[in-house]
C-alpha cells in the first residue's frame, strides 16, 4: 500500500509556477497489479542543472563539517529508517513488486549501509610517508572530490541509492540522486528522512523523471559533478562512461552480471539447494547477483535437478518490473527449448505456462549449453539453466566463459578445492559454500563488463575521496 506523507513531493519542480498549465507528470505503477499508486512532477535537464547547482552550493558546509558531525546525521538517517521500516517497505513493495518481507529486508539493508558509513567516516586517515631528502616531509591527505551523481536502478530502489549516497556523504561530498522513474517513492521517502536527520537542503537532491537521457546527460556532464556512480545494465553503463569522459569524471559502474553457481558432486547438496533457491529467486531474480548458469557435476545432475524441481513446485515469486521484462525472460526460455534445452519446470500442462503479463513461472531448464543465449544473457528473472560439467577445470572454464565478472558461487567439501577454485574465478565476488554475499561490510564490485568501483565496506569511501600530497620543505 501506498502512503502518500511518506514521500516528500520533490523539491526538484521549484520552478514550477503557481499559475498556468499544470507541469507535465510521470504514473508510478504498481507492478502487482498495474494500477496507478502515484504520480509526480516530470523533472527535466533544466531541473538536473538546478539540482546540480544547489548541491554544489551546499558543497562548502557539508565538507567543513568535521567528520563526527557527518557520522551523526548517517547515524540519525538510519535510525529514522529502521523507525519507519513498516510503512517504508509496503510503499516499497508497492513500486517495486517485491513480496513485503523481502522489502522489509531492503529498509533494513539500506539502513545497514547507512550506519556502515556513519562508522566509517571518522576513520578516514590521511599518511606519512618518508621523504627522500633529509629537509622535507611528505604527507597524505584525504579530501571529499566534490558533488557526487548518481543513477539508480528499480530493483532495489532505496538500497541502492543508500549504498552510494552514505559513502558519498561521510567523505563529505554532496549528492544528486536519478533514482529509476518505475521506483520514485522509496527514494523520495529517503529524502525526507535524510532532511529529517538534519542532513542540510542540497546535500542529497533528487531528480525524479522519466525522461532518463536528457537528465543523464547533464548528470554525466555537468562540469559542477566530480563522480558519477551508475548501477544498471553494461549497455547504458558503456554509454554513460563515454558521456562522463568528456569532463574527465571519476566514474565508478554496477553493471549486469552472469553469475556462475557451481555444484561439486562432493559438495553439501541441501545446503547448495538452500543457498541456490535464495540466490536466484530473491526479487524474483531480478537482482545483479542472482545465480545465472546453474553448474552441477554430471555424478550429481539428474539427483540434483531433481531436488530442485521439487523445490520449485511450491514456488512463488512476485511479479517483474514490467511486461517487457517478462516477455524477455520468456524469450531467452523459448529459444533455450528451440536449441535443445529440456523443460524440467512447469510442467508442459502447466495452468499458467511460462506464465502471463508481467508474471514468469519459476522455470528449471536442464540440458543447458554455455552457448545458449539463456546462459549468456542476463537472465533477470526466475528461470534456473542447469549445465553440466565433468570436472574442476571445465567448472571453471565454463564459469568464466562470460563477458561478465561480478558474483558467483561454489559449493564443494573440498576445502583445497574451495580456494583453488575461488582463486580461478573471474568474478568480483565469490559465495564459497555461500549464497548471501551481500552486506555492508563486503566491497560490493565486479570485473570485466561487469564495471569497476567497489561499493560498502571500508573500500567504498575510495571512490569518493581525493588523494592530496603535501610536500613540507626546508625543515
Ligand atoms: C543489485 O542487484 O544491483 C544489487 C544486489 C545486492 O546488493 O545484493
Amino acid at each position: 500500500m501506498h502512503n502518500p506523507d511518506l514521500v516528500a513531493r520533490p523539491p526538484n519542480v521549484a520552478r514550477g509556477s503557481t499559475t498556468g498549465p499544470p507541469p507535465p507528470s510521470f504514473t508510478v505503477l504498481n507492478p502487482a497489479d498495474g494500477e496507478i499508486i502515484d504520480w509526480l512532477p516530470e523533472a527535466d535537464a533544466e531541473d538536473a542543472r538546478l539540482a546540480v547547482e544547489r548541491a554544489a552550493a551546499a558543497f562548502a558546509d557539508w565538507s567543513g563539517l568535521s567528520a563526527r558531525e557527518r557520522s551523526a546525521c548517517l547515524y540519525r538517517w538510519a535510525a529514522l529508517l529502521r523507525a519507519e521500516q513498516q510503512p517504508l517497505a509496503e510503499q516499497l513493495s508497492a513500486e517495486q513488486g517485491k513480496p513485503l518481507a523481502e522489502a522489509l529486508g531492503e529498509i533494513e539493508y539500506s539502513a545497514s549501509y547507512l550506519q556502515w558509513f556513519a562508522e566509517e567516516a571518522p576513520r578516514i586517515y590521511g599518511d606519512t610517508i618518508p621523504a627522500p631528502d633529509r629537509s622535507k616531509r611528505i604527507m597524505v591527505t584525504k579530501q571529499p572530490v566534490g558533488v557526487v551523481a548518481a543513477i539508480t536502478p528499480w530493483n532495489f530502489p532505496m538500497a541502492m541509492l543508500a549504498r552510494k549516497a552514505g559513502a558519498a556523504l561521510a567523505a563529505g561530498c554532496t549528492f544528486v540522486g536519478k533514482p529509476a522513474h518505475e521506483t520514485p517513492l522509496s527514494a523520495l521517502a529517503l529524502q525526507r528522512l535524510a532532511l529529517q536527520a538534519g542532513i542540510p537542503a542540497g546535500v542529497f537532491e533528487l531528480v525524479t523523471g522519466s525522461d532518463s537521457a536528457a537528465i543523464g546527460e547533464v548528470l554525466t556532464q555537468h562540469p559542477l559533478i566530480a563522480k558519477f556512480s551508475f548501477t544498471g545494465s553494461t549497455r547504458v553503463g558503456r554509454l554513460l562512461a563515454a558521456q562522463c569522459s568528456s569532463t574527465v569524471k571519476r566514474v565508478s559502474l554496477e553493471l549486469g552480471g552472469n553469475a556462475p553457481f557451481i555444484v561439486f558432486a562432493d559438495a553439501d547438496i541441501e545446503a547448495a539447494l538452500d543457498g541456490l533457491m535464495l540466490a536466484k529467486f530473491r526479487n524474483a531474480g531480478q537482482t545483479c547477483v542472482c545465480a545465472n548458469r546453474v553448474l552441477v557435476q554430471a555424478e550429481i545432475y539428474d539427483e540434483f535437478a531433481e531436488r530442485l524441481r521439487q523445490r520449485m513446485m511450491d514456488l512463488q515469486v512476485g511479479p517483474l518490473i514490467h511486461e517487457r521484462a517478462a516477455v524477455a525472460v520468456r524469450q531467452l526460455v523459448a529459444d533455450a527449448l528451440f536449441v535443445g534445452a529440456r523443460q524440467l519446470w512447469p510442467p508442459a500442462d502447466h495452468a499458467d505456462g511460462l506464465g502471463r503479463g508481467n508474471r514468469v513461472t519459476p522455470t528449471l531448464l536442464a540440458d543447458v549449453t554455455n552457448s545458449m543465449a539463456v546462459a549468456q544473457s542476463e537472465i533477470f528473472g526466475p528461470v534456473v539453466p542447469l549445465i553440466s560439467f565433468t570436472g574442476e577445470a571445465e567448472a571453471i572454464r565454463l564459469a568464466n566463459d562470460t563477458e561478465y565478472g561480478l558474483a558467483s558461487y561454489l559449493y564443494t567439501r573440498d576445502s583445497a578445492r574451495l580456494w583453488r577454485v575461488a582463486d580461478a574465478l573471474q568474478f568480483g565476488m565469490v559465495g564459497m559454500n555461500d549464497a548471501a554475499i551481500s552486506n555492508a561490510a563486503a566491497p560490493f564490485g565486479g570485473m570485466k563488463q561487469s564495471g569497476y568501483g567497489r561499493e560498502g565496506s571500508r573500500y567504498g569511501l575510495d571512490d569518493y575521496l581525493e588523494i592530496k600530497y603535501l610536500s613540507m620543505g626546508g625543515l
